[in-house]
């Protein structure tokens, strides 16, 4: 069997802390004969600016180019606010997003059964939801040039971001979307602004132009993204996969999180395009959250994020879709015994820390296993 590169990057705060789950996971799994998995480690942000001056070494670039798999924890904090703007921990997560080209970010919304009631929003509303945004990550109004803010000399100033979408950058993510979608409940709605934006009009079209030649089988439907968030809250179960550029994911895959309960609880994808020769992609995995300074080094923090993280990389990256399901249902099974971690208590239900509950998941994959 050979064996799959796994690259970690624990980064800062309570990123070294829910990885060193994710290590156990993949210790477990090696230990049982699930896979092979080589594992390098490197620093990444905040860590890696008090080591190196850089939030990524080159060596670590190098390492990143050449690993099956990224699993990435969280950067930043407030001990490194004061750092020149290009070395700040971000730049480390930017840099990689931009030079492995991982432009399609997968963020599931997953509502947990036994944690239907942490969401804000009925349980009716969330219980039994399993959905997908998916975000452009490398275009549109985050990267289009001009981006400045001109003095006009009359005491006021004048800010321009540009949207800006070509052709092949919607293409390649209403085909991640289409994929996705094949392999699910079969429905992709791809969202824009095209009665004010022209990106919007052009989005339609290409998005529309791809289903027809290439994806007849996939029921698709537009909504504009305003709407969009309006149904998101409504009813967020009439959908599958939302397909959307990297503005409009940005604030819908915020409000999908929400549904789901807590920010601990998300796992995220970032994946490139794939190489025609290898038939692999480049690809990154980190939980949605942060580094949660007001947490960092007690043991509370919520390991299932970074968990779940690892268990996409199986079903994205490694073609390991049934050991995806078994982390999957490992975490439901955790859950459904009553414990949680302090960010997602409620009543009746017993707290643990990040270690146990890693104990407790790894418990749960070795009895699903026999
Ligand atoms: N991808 C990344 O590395 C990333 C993403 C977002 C924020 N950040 C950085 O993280 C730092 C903190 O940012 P923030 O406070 O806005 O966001 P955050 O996600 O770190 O924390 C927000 C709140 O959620 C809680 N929380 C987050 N993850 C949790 C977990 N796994 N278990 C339990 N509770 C959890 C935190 O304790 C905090 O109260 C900043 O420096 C920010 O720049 C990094």
């Amino acid at each position: 069997m050979a064996a799959h590169k796994l690259l970690l990057l624990p980064g800062d705060g309570i990123g070294p802390e829910v990885m060193a789950e994710v290590k156990r996971v993949i210790d477990f799994m090696n230990d049982r004969g699930f896979a092979q998995f080589a594992i390098e480690e490197a620093l990444v942000g905040g860590c890696c600016y008090d080591a190196y001056g850089v939030a990524i070494t080159e060596d670590t670039m190098a390492n990143a180019k050449a690993a099956d798999v990224i699993l990435f924890g969280a950067v930043g904090g407030p001990k490194w606010d004061g750092v020149p703007y290009d070395q700040r921990p971000e730049a480390g997560l930017l840099r990689l997003r931009k030079e492995l080209g991982l432009f399609a970010n997968i963020r599931p919304a997953v509502c947990y059964p036994a944690l239907a009631d942490s969401s804000s929003l009925k349980r009716e509303v969330v219980e039994g939801l399993d959905i997908i945004i998916l975000r452009e990550l490398t275009g549109g109004v985050y990267f289009g040039e001009p981006k400045t803010i001109t003095d006009l000399g009359n005491g006021q100033k004048r800010a321009v971001d540009t949207q800006v979408y070509d052709t092949y950058e919607i293409e390649r993510i209403a085909r991640v979307g289409f994929e996705l979608a094949r392999k699910r409940r079969n429905k992709v709605t791809s969202t824009e602004k095209r009665n004010v934006m022209k990106t919007g009009v052009l989005w339609n079209e290409v998005v529309a132009q791809v289903h027809r030649r290439e994806f007849p089988d996939v029921q698709l439907e537009h909504q504009l993204a305003d709407a969009c968030g309006m149904q998101l809250v409504r009813w967020p179960k009439q959908f599958d996969v939302i397909v959307c550029d990297n503005l409009f994911g940005d604030m819908l895959s915020d409000v999908a999180a929400m549904l789901t309960g807590s920010l601990g609880m998300l796992p995220s994808a970032s994946l490139g395009e794939v190489d025609p020769k290898t038939a692999k992609n480049r690809a990154l995995f980190e939980p949605v959250h942060g580094s949660a300074p007001d947490i960092a080094g007690k043991g509370v923090a919520n390991p299932i994020a970074m968990i779940a993280s690892f268990g996409m990389a199986l079903r994205y990256s490694l073609g390991m879709g049934r050991e995806a399901d078994l982390v999957d249902q490992a975490i439901a099974a955790a859950l459904a015994k009553g414990l949680r971690t302090a960010d997602i208590k409620s009543d009746g239900t017993t707290v643990i820390g990040t270690a146990e509950m890693g104990t407790t998941i790894i418990g749960e994959m070795e009895r699903l296993a026999t």
